[in-house]
């Protein structure tokens, strides 16, 4: 079945090109912008694009059939990205489809944060209950399946962990080879061991993310090697669907906030260009307010902001034990300002303190998440004490990476482990009580049912009748 229909325009030039004829590294060649896909019906924040549904069955039979598909078996109306597939058509043959029924991830609320922050309610979408557990996946789906139908045969990526274990996965089924670069030892191991799993050849380089993406940036433009970094506009097609699901998950009602992690600067504008899509079709009447938060040691847009109003990227050298947002010079900055103005949102900065803090929280809820992901909260209390953030405002964080990513931290962090001395010493005492209160190390004791009730009793304050 034929159903493509789409095109590539330049992000800073508004060049329009075919999707076939794109050049190996996603850029335009008259002004090295990044491309976004647009399609008859769509419209961009400053597009020219006239709108046009035509080829679209109505609003109502839309959200009809994208319930219906979910009752279905076939492969790709499990996905939660090509249930969506009406506004996706990115590829030419369906039969071309990679999926491992990404997607479909839960929903939850965040009861104690809510309560602790005086807000109505928060809730938190969580992408790291994807198939390789974060929400790469959603975008993974899609660039494979245009890789596999332009007939390429390896495809690559640099990657501070979660890309390559998504994009090596996707490979894998697809029957493609995959490349992966990622900084050596600046990686949590859990990514690492999937993407080797996964059968990646998997290249460790002596430099940081930002190393990885030159040497990569080289290795495709000499080689027929698919790039699947997130400047590959296809990844952020798959990346805005999280988008459509939650709207659907809320019934069609629109919160005031979504909090984004940001790292390479491309996930928050793909949510920006699902929820502008789904305005401008009349499946919402506006838009929520996207907010990015960075970790302190990661913070270029943030520091551009302050320092140039966003002029220029001031690149940074990346330093956080959230390494997963770990890029000092993230390719898709503009697109990530472009998102914070349409939708009216913010961007800030957290400390590794405050990420840590916050994610013992978001754990303490029953959740879990990995560092990175665990900005959001953070990021969210700051909004809130700013005065940015109403209490009867509803927030969705999205949290997008599983909680067993980085086990090593976690551990860490329970054991008093993680800071350095300077750093604890930093933590305000109140912030000081919550640390205390949420660590949960371990207790090693002998196998003596005498010796263990009676730290059972102290510990849990027991009294014996
Ligand atoms: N959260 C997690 C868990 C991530 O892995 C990443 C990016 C981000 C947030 C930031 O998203 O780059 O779109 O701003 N990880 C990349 C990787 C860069 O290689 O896995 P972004």
């Amino acid at each position: 079945m034929k159903v493509a229909t789409h095109q590539l325009r330049c992000t800073e030039c508004g060049a329009r090109i075919a999707g076939g004829a794109v050049n190996s590294i996603f850029r335009c060649p008259i002004c090295n912008g990044l491309y976004d896909v647009i399609y008859p019906w769509s419209t961009l924040p400053d597009s020219d694009t006239p709108a046009s549904d035509s080829n679209l069955p109505n609003v109502s039979a839309l959200r009809w059939l994208w319930q219906e598909r979910r009752t279905s078996t076939m492969p790709i109306d499990q996905s939660g990205v090509w249930r969506f597939r009406d506004l996706l058509p990115i590829v030419d043959d369906l039969d071309h489809v990679v999926t491992l029924r990404e997607g479909n991830t839960p929903l939850y609320d965040l009861p104690r944060a809510s309560k602790a922050l005086g807000l109505d309610w928060i809730l938190a979408k969580h992408q790291g209950m994807n198939p390789t557990g974060s929400f790469k996946d959603t975008g993974m789906t899609a660039a494979l399946s245009v890789a596999r139908e332009r007939g390429f045969e390896w495809v690559a990526c640099a990657s501070t962990g979660n890309t390559s274990a998504a994009m090596a996965a996707y490979a894998a089924r697809a029957d493609l080879r995959s490349i992966v670069f990622i900084p050596e030892g600046k990686i949590a191991w859990g990514k690492l061991s999937q993407s080797m799993d996964y059968g990646a050849l998997t290249v460790q380089l002596r430099t940081d993310f930002d190393g990885c993406v030159r040497v990569l940036t080289e290795l495709v433009s000499r080689f027929p090697i698919y790039l699947l970094n997130s400047v590959n506009p296809y990844r952020l097609e798959g990346q805005k669907t999280p988008a459509f699901e939650l709207l659907e998950q809320l019934e069609w009602q629109v919160p005031e906030h979504i909090i984004v992690p940001g790292g390479n600067l491309a996930n928050g504008s793909a949510l920006a260009k699902g929820f502008s899509e789904m305005q401008h079709l009349g499946l919402i009447p506006r838009i929520p307010k996207v907010s990015i938060i960075q970790a302190e040691g990661a913070n270029p847009l943030y520091r551009s902001l302050q320092e140039n109003g966003g002029e220029e990227l001031i690149p940074v050298k990346a330093n956080t034990r959230a390494t997963a947002i770990r890029i000092g010079n993230p390719a898709s900055w503009r697109k990530a300002l472009r998102a914070l103005r349409t939708t009216g949102g913010w961007c800030e900065q957290v400390s590794e303190q405050e990420i840590a803090l916050a994610k013992a929280e978001i754990g303490f809820e029953g959740i879990g998440c990995e560092p990175a992901s665990a900005v959001t909260l953070a990021g969210l209390k700051k909004l809130v004490a700013q005065g940015k953030i109403g209490s009867e405002e509803r927030v969705v964080l999205i949290l997008t990476g599983h909680t067993l990513k980085d086990s090593n931290y976690t551990i860490d962090y329970h054991r008093g482990e993680l800071f350095t001395e300077a750093e604890d010493a930093e933590i305000s005492s109140d912030d000081q009580v919550l640390h205390t209160a949420l660590r949960k190390p371990p207790i090693v004791l002998e196998p003596d049912t005498d010796t263990v009730f009676r730290e059972l009793e102290s510990k849990m304050k027991l009294i014996h009748a």
